[in-house]
């Protein structure tokens, strides 16, 4: 203990010399982590454990810290650590474990102390909390991170497990977060589920006690039936308005597992961090092992706000380029799919210079010459220029786009390869399969094993072969098709197969750190089957990602609503295509609320069709950075209203933009009455104007000028009905 209380001062000396927050107060034993409106508070027991004591609203007097434990009467903890802050397995713990290890000598129990806690400024803004653990008689130490972004009220939160052991140790559980959540047992969780162009479909339910696990055994596309990201109300379901929330997601683009367990004292415990199914890592003498990190946010002003939170801290510090500018494109997949040759191509790029977006997106198909990719069934690893569709390769396109004012991006799935390819054929061993069965496919193809640095090698090098031969190519779009069955890699050794899924993204983000060093801006899109894959984990190399190969505008409403909970705008990509039967205005509306793309044979749209298309990009070019870097306000939800409303809001208020949206076609229904608009400025005049009015047509609201009071008052009825199930709306400041 007296060891111990020396740390405890030491840390303390140190916060006075370098520390701008006070991290541990001696006399209370209490280690904090602190963003504006939040205090995560943990606190020493007496065996000298780290337990949380408190999450929530930040008290005015710190030193009332310590009275918060005596107000809880919840019964008994046997064990004294159900509120660990990071649980470990094998001694005294009787719920669910974050950390499970055999050591060197086969003994698999542990046992954390604290030994002490230093928080220092990484940047104006951000905070790192490092808190050491040891095992009280193992060579074991895990050392707990916490980066408080203090604005945005997010933290990210990992650890390290270091073996100073005589021999190697092997990891079974290594979770990223244990977090600790009081609320008397009335815990609303809301999670998503999925599949192929069914993403992001919400489901709320009420925990109970228990286990409730949401995880991924996929290996890559590891979303596609459920994401990391979800929500967990605290004492009823938060609206986008009102109720105390906590977001999170796991940064990691593999298996994941997150674990729901409400305890014998009713309060939540909640674990994040890489699925451990058949995942044994070995830690070998002197190595540490890093989790990836896990994200959160709490609000106890609803969704709306923990939202906005996020989106900023996105911004301003994950998504690549998150402050940056994006790019319009046409992209050419549903319009050729993999039929088209150099004159239909050149023809396209003509008609995204007439449409007046920024870019010409070349997809799947391009490549492959002994096994041409005319189809999804050959080709995938033969990343050379198809000599029958494109003579002149790849160049004379990008002279093309240069000539007609766009930018030319191209599509790849680099990870990927179909058994009917030279790939396959010369290099056997770089692929994911079991040697002594049957191979399984997934869209006809397999997964190259991105644990072995060739394979990386090989992959940096077709992104570096595109971007050396065509030095103005401006744009990326990264897809991933296919799950990992058979999981063996003929690169790792026998005792090393366990760590294959988790050395696949480690590859993986090997690769694209190299990609990000050489090619710091140049924009990607993070593309899995549709919306199978994203994560803050992948976003720090990509600019936005492809949430659904679903482009019915309807399903985009709801899908674009969820997504929007956790990315900003500017990330979720959305395109204009021949799904859904609503009308070219509708399309177009719903895709201008995220990143907008086409997808759609521009020569076959008729005069007044693509006179309304050229005039929304205009508009859309107007006030993208409204919609990029603006604060999102949901007004009318679609799953509880027959119409969806919500709006951006320019970070200087003088700019808003509305989209509302119809979605219960039935007898009369739409908007009746106002919708109250939020975040302007209440002293100042705005003029309403709608904007994307289809040719021919009156905009319903032309130009009227009311105050920021009024609007977010009374509000604007954006009259959306049968005959305008759509209505975009353009707010200016005119004066304040
Ligand atoms: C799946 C993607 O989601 C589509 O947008 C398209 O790029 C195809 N792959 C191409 O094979």
């Amino acid at each position: 203990m007296s060891s111990t209380l020396s740390n405890l001062k030491k840390c303390c000396i140190m916060a006075m010399v370098t520390f701008l927050i006070p991290c541990l107060s001696y006399s209370q034993k209490l280690v904090s982590v602190n963003t504006e409106t939040n205090a995560l508070v943990f606190t020493v027991n007496e065996n000298n454990e780290l337990n949380t004591l408190y999450f929530g609203d930040k008290l005015k007097n710190s030193s009332e810290y310590e009275l918060i434990a005596k107000h809880y009467k919840q019964g008994t903890d046997y064990s004294e650590i159900y509120n660990s802050i990071y649980t470990p397995a094998g001694s005294k713990n009787l719920l669910e474990p974050a950390i499970n290890i055999t050591h060197t000598d086969g003994n698999t129990s542990l046992s954390l102390e604290y030994i002490n806690a230093e928080t220092n400024e990484v940047e104006p803004n951000v905070h790192l909390t490092k808190i050491v653990l040891q095992d009280k008689v193992y060579d074991l130490e895990v050392d707990l991170f916490f980066k408080a972004y203090y604005k945005e009220d997010v933290i990210e939160t990992w650890t390290e497990i270091h073996n100073n052991e005589k021999g190697g140790i092997r990891l079974h559980k290594f979770a990223s977060v244990n977090l600790y959540l009081y609320g008397d047992n009335d815990f609303w969780l809301t999670h998503y589920s999925g599949d192929w162009a069914q993403e992001m479909r919400p489901e709320e339910t009420r925990l109970s006690h228990g286990i409730k696990v949401l995880d991924s055994k996929l290996g890559t596309r590891a979303n596609l039936f459920q994401p990391s990201v979800f929500m967990v109300s605290i004492g009823k379901p938060a609206t986008d308005n009102e109720g105390t929330v906590l977001m999170g997601g796991l940064e990691w683009s593999g298996n994941f597992r997150n674990e729901f367990e409400v305890d014998p004292l009713n309060n939540l415990r909640i674990l994040s961090g890489i699925n451990n199914y058949a995942s044994d890592f070995e830690l070998k003498k002197g190595e540490a092992f890093t989790t990836p990190k896990f994200w959160f946010s709490l609000s106890r002003t609803g969704k709306g706000d923990a939202s906005r939170n996020i989106h900023n801290w996105a911004r301003n510090y994950k998504v690549l380029d998150g402050k940056g500018t994006r790019l319009t494109l046409l992209n050419n997949w549903e319009a050729t799919y993999f039929d088209f040759n150099e004159k239909k191509l050149k023809k396209l790029i003509e008609d995204a210079d007439k449409l007046g977006v920024d870019l010409f997106l070349l997809d799947d198909g391009w490549f492959g010459n002994n096994y041409p990719r005319n189809a999804d069934n050959a080709g995938l690893g033969d990343w050379e220029v198809n000599q029958k569709k494109l003579p002149n390769g790849i160049g004379t396109l990008v002279k093309t786009a240069e000539k007609n004012n766009v930018k030319f991006g191209i599509w790849i799935e680099p990870e990927m390869v179909n058994p009917d390819s030279d790939l396959y054929h010369e290099h056997p061993e770089w692929v994911i399969k079991q040697p002594m069965r049957e191979e399984h496919y997934f869209r006809n193809q397999l997964v190259l094993d991105l644990s072995n640095p060739d394979v990386q090698d090989f992959i940096f090098n077709v992104v570096d072969g595109l971007f050396t031969e065509n030095p103005n190519l401006a744009y990326i779009k990264w897809d991933c098709n296919s799950v990992i069955y058979n999981a063996h890699s003929d690169y790792l050794k026998d005792d090393e197969q366990s760590e294959l899924y988790i050395k696949y993204v480690q590859g993986l983000y090997n690769v694209l750190e190299r990609i990000r060093e050489k090619y710091p801006k140049v924009p990607m899109m993070l593309c899995s089957g549709g919306g199978g894959r994203v994560d803050y984990g992948a976003m720090e190399y990509f600019t936005e990602f492809w949430p659904s190969d679903n482009t019915d505008p309807l399903e985009r409403v709801f899908m674009q609503w969820e997504y929007s909970y956790f990315y900003p705008s500017s990330a979720i990509a959305a395109h204009v295509t021949d799904w859904g039967n609503q009308s070219i205005k509708f399309k177009t509306d719903v895709a201008m609320m995220g990143k907008m793309g086409f997808d759609i044979v521009v020569d076959e749209l008729p005069k007044d069709e693509l006179e309304f298309c050229q005039r929304a990009i205009k508009n859309y070019n107007e006030l993208e950075n409204v919609i990029w870097q603006g604060d999102l306000y949901k007004l009318k939800n679609p799953w509880k209203n027959e119409l969806a409303s919500l709006m951006y809001v320019g970070q200087d208020k003088k700019k808003a933009i509305v989209f509302n949206y119809l979605v219960n076609y039935r007898y009369e229904k739409g908007s009746h009455s106002p919708i109250k608009l939020k975040g302007l400025n209440p002293a100042s005049i705005y003029e309403v104007e709608e904007i994307n009015v289809f040719p021919g047509h009156e905009p319903i609201i032309n130009k009227e000028h009311y105050s920021g009071d009024f609007l977010m008052k009374i509000g604007v009825n954006p009259k959306v009905s049968s005959g305008h199930p759509s209505v975009v709306l353009r707010l200016k400041e005119v004066s304040n």
